[in-house]
């Protein structure tokens, strides 16, 4: 089958390579009918997360048709059209019953990426995303082995096209907990940082939550001006303005700040040359420069809502402020299995409709070209479809 792989920082292509089979009696394959690509891909294309190996097949945003599976699988069965969440959980230990699933301590045969783990189990295996989490082949493939099928894929009804479904496997709960994360409620003021996927779709739910105001930062203008005129918030540039959290806090009733914040941006924020350099010579993990301004854009007894991934340690994080203000911080992998029932019923009524920030369907395999016109934010890109198989004169580019 084609699959795209990876070939070192910037280097990926579509290969041919073997065909998954079943290992374990819970496992499908799938038939992936579309799939996408994700910022935290970008993280691995540019060579920033460790136990990438050349070969390793990139995807954990994908969708498809059940083909094959094993003898233990109940709860879906072939030619089901299903949803895949990109992280693996079991479905059965502690983590799983308390609906933490990307926590699942059962999934991962790698580290996971905690610097100062201990003997704690490492998270969830996710879908190609390195030897630290599971080394799992991903799904920007034409088939993919589905480990643990009684707990992850999701049924979707055949009235809806891939469009509208595909990102329940991640980008459409990650934004949802991100804002549940945040408190985001009727009358709330919310700063968004980052306008890239998650970060848009963190609006679109911000406003179906009922937010007052919206700030969103970002210095690509094409994303900025998506975010004002489809979620009517209020864009600020950080090339044209240097301090955002300054003119969020002018912008807000007492110069309080903003009830929230929300950092869809992650560790490889733009604006710290010192932070890149560090990072660079791997003496920083992460750049905090889109965090220390999630920090001082929110007011006193406000939340700090992170989807943005982090690695290491980062010096600049201003823990004092975070005390002086008494914030409360939450963060990590998206439990993507526990919001999917309700976000499907959110696109069904109509009151969700994630696919408008797709702006490339692309054949599965021009892949690579994908990756470099989603990284490059090439064509006002927002966000890239990769289907197997497709036309090459229906691609949208
Ligand atoms: N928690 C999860 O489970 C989860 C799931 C999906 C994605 N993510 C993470 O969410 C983040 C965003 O993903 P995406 O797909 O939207 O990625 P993306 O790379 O398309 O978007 C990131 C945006 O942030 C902007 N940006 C860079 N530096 C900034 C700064 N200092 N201030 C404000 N904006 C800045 C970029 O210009 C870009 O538009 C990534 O870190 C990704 O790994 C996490
Ligand atoms: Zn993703
Ligand atoms: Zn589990």
């Amino acid at each position: 089958m084609k699959a795209l792989t990876y070939h070192g920082p910037h280097s990926v292509k579509v290969d041919n390579v073997d065909d998954p089979g079943l290992i374990a009696p819970d496992d499908i394959i799938l038939r992936v009918t579309a799939t996408a690509i994700c910022g935290s891909d970008l993280h691995l294309y540019r060579g920033k997360i460790p136990g990438t190996h050349h070969g390793d097949i990139f995807g954990h945003e994908f969708m498809g048709e059940v083909v094959e599976a094993g003898p233990e699988v109940k709860n879906v069965s072939k030619g089901d059209r299903v949803v895949i969440p990109f992280v693996i959980a079991c479905g059965d230990c502690f983590f799983c019953r308390l609906q933490q699933y990307s926590a699942c301590e059962s999934t991962n045969s790698g580290q996971g990426a905690a610097l100062n783990r201990k003997s704690i189990t490492p998270p969830a295996a996710l879908f190609g995303y390195s030897s630290l989490y599971g080394g799992v082949p991903g799904g920007q493939a034409e088939y993919v082995r589905v480990p643990k099928a009684n707990t992850g894929p999701f049924k979707v009804p055949d009235i809806l096209s891939d469009e509208k479904v595909l990102f329940l496997s991640d980008i459409l709960p990650t934004a949802w907990q991100a804002v549940i994360n945040a408190e985001v409620k009727p009358g709330s003021r919310v700063a968004i940082y980052g306008a890239g996927p998650v970060g848009l779709l963190t609006a679109a739910c911000a406003r179906l939550k009922g937010a007052e105001q919206i700030f969103i930062v970002d210095h690509n203008d094409y994303r900025l001006e998506f975010a004002r005129q489809r979620y009517d918030a209020i864009p600020i540039n950080f090339d044209k303005n240097d301090d955002p959290a300054a003119w969020i806090i002018e912008n807000t009733p007492g110069n309080r700040g903003v009830d929230a914040v929300i950092d869809a941006v992650g560790f490889e924020a733009k604006g710290s040359i010192t932070e890149t350099v560090l990072s660079t010579l791997k003496i920083e993990g992460s750049s905090g420069k889109a965090l220390r301004q999630c920090i001082a854009a929110v007011r006193r007894g406000g939340i700090v809502s992170v989807p943005g991934v982090y690695a290491g340690f980062i010096h600049g994080f201003m823990f004092g402020d975070a005390f002086d203000k008494g914030l409360t911080f939450k963060m990590g992998q998206t439990h993507v299995h526990a919001w999917l029932p309700e976000l499907l019923a959110l696109i069904e009524q109509g009151h969700l409709t994630p696919e408008e920030i797709i702006t490339h369907h692309m054949p599965l395999e021009e892949a690579a070209r994908g990756y470099e016109i989603f990284e490059k934010r090439q064509q006002e890109c927002r966000k890239v479809i990769l289907v197997p198989g497709m036309n090459a004169e229906k691609a949208t580019v």
